[in-house]
């Protein structure tokens, strides 16, 4: 199709009928060369979030998003390449650990990630609590990097997948972030751009995820898996549990630390877990046996995090900053705590400081929660339930509110719920 109109095209997937490969390439195309005003590509977008897109136009849609930009060519490194990545979920720090535990096992980790936005922290933001540590680095650098520590977590730069960094901007203000075949394309085109040979995918289920239940979480997953499959990309999904914060610390310097507790062999049990379930399905991915619990016992991965930073500029040895206002929350009655809410306390730690309302807002590298309890613990009136940490009064008073309804004491245990709930692998590899 030479010139089709771009109320054609919206007409056409708001009544339910197949866009044409010309249709999407001249949409993508358009969009990302500032042709296509933001209200017909808003349009186009919510007539996606309605009525979906078939196969064959997720692989084109998925396909041309990669062909917007550049692609990393990772094809000299001599290790295996093997990258993770999360959907997204309240107190995630797992890459934090994560990235140089594989990297300490014998693979590499090229690492593109992202700032966090409303509820859910950005692995970019937490690194940069770390006094001097560098997000933005040269591709020269971090294949450099690569080859030398086997682990690097930069920033994408601008000519990676460009039609997703505008798509994406336009869908968090359009209220079209939650379409399955959007989300599947926006991360999977970052990825497969970004070189990796393999991934292992964290799709987070749960009130504090995008994907509140199993269906939608397995869903996404199996189209994010075939996406990968599609282009070579060997790619396997682990679901996992997103109804309570992962681990006890939320908050971009508080989250640091947390990690640094689990390399250094301790840390919360379920932040352990995940990291070494996650670590042992990239090693089988790679084709590597080791055993990552044993490289996290034994100090192997803190001594990759330790020069990973070194390579970012970063000082591993450097005190993280400290919030200057604390206050604690205390529990009203006596009772079991039958639920801590990730949305709840992901909204708390935004307004807190530690997340942005927008792409361009600062964030703070102290503020957040800490959790003193989980769910199950039994707590006595008045005992302390979490601390908030903040730099200003008006944000401490905004968390305070936000946590109010952040965790529920009653007279049940909550029902034991496996962290993870299911894996996807690709059709005959299961
Ligand atoms: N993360 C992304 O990169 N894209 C989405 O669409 C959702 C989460």
């Amino acid at each position: 199709m030479s010139d089709p109109s771009a109320v054609e095209v919206i007409r056409r997937k708001r009544d339910g009928r197949e866009l044409s490969d010309e249709q999407i390439a001249w949409f993508l195309r358009g969009y990302t060369a500032g042709e296509v005003p933001d209200e017909q590509a808003s349009a186009l977008l919510m007539a996606i979030l309605f009525r979906g897109l078939t196969e064959r136009e997720l692989a084109t849609w998925t396909t041309l998003m990669i062909a917007s930009g550049e692609r990393l060519n990772l094809s000299g490194l001599s290790l295996p390449t093997i990258d993770k990545h999360s959907t997204g979920g309240v107190g995630d720090k797992i890459s934090l650990p994560l990235v140089p535990l594989v990297a300490a096992c014998g693979a590499a980790v090229p690492m593109l990630s992202g700032r966090g936005l409303g509820h859910t922290g950005g692995t970019l933001d937490k690194l940069e609590a770390i006094p001097g540590f560098r997000t933005k680095v040269s591709n020269a650098h971090f294949v450099t990097q690569l080859n030398t520590v086997g682990a690097g977590i930069i920033a994408a730069g601008p000519g990676l997948v460009p039609a997703d960094q505008r798509l994406y901007a336009l869908r968090d203000v359009t209220g079209t972030v939650e379409s399955i075949p959007l989300i599947a394309s926006s991360i999977m085109s970052k990825k497969i751009a970004e070189g990796t040979r393999a991934l292992v995918l964290d799709v987070k289920v749960g009130a504090g995820a995008f994907m509140r239940d199993e269906d939608s979480a397995r869903e996404l997953a199996e189209i994010m898996v075939g996406l990968g499959e599609a282009h070579r990309v060997r790619t396997v999904a682990l679901l996992t549990a997103m109804d309570a914060p992962l681990g006890r610390a939320v908050g971009n310097g508080l989250e640091v630390q947390e990690a640094l507790d689990v390399l250094a062999g301790g840390g919360p049990s379920d932040v352990v877990e995940l990291t070494v379930a996650l670590a042992a399905e990239m090693l089988q991915l790679a084709g590597i046996d080791e055993d990552p619990a044993q490289a996290l016992a034994d100090g192997r991965a803190m001594d990759r995090w330790r020069a990973m930073v070194r390579a970012q500029g970063g000082d591993p040895d450097a005190r993280l900053m400290t919030a200057p206002l604390r206050e604690d929350v205390f529990a009203e009655r006596s009772g079991i705590v039958e639920r801590v809410d990730a949305l709840a306390v992901g909204e708390a730690a935004w307004r807190l400081g530690a997340g942005r309302a927008r792409k361009e807002d600062p964030v703070s590298p102290t503020a957040g929660v800490t959790l003193e309890v989980v769910e199950g613990d039994e707590v006595e009136a008045g005992a302390v339930l979490a601390r908030l940490h903040a730099d200003e009064e008006p944000a401490l008073a905004a968390g305070r509110e936000a946590f109010g309804p952040a965790i529920a004491i009653g007279s049940r245990s909550p029902r034991e719920r496996p962290l993870v709930m299911g894996r996807v692998a690709p059709r005959g590899s299961r």
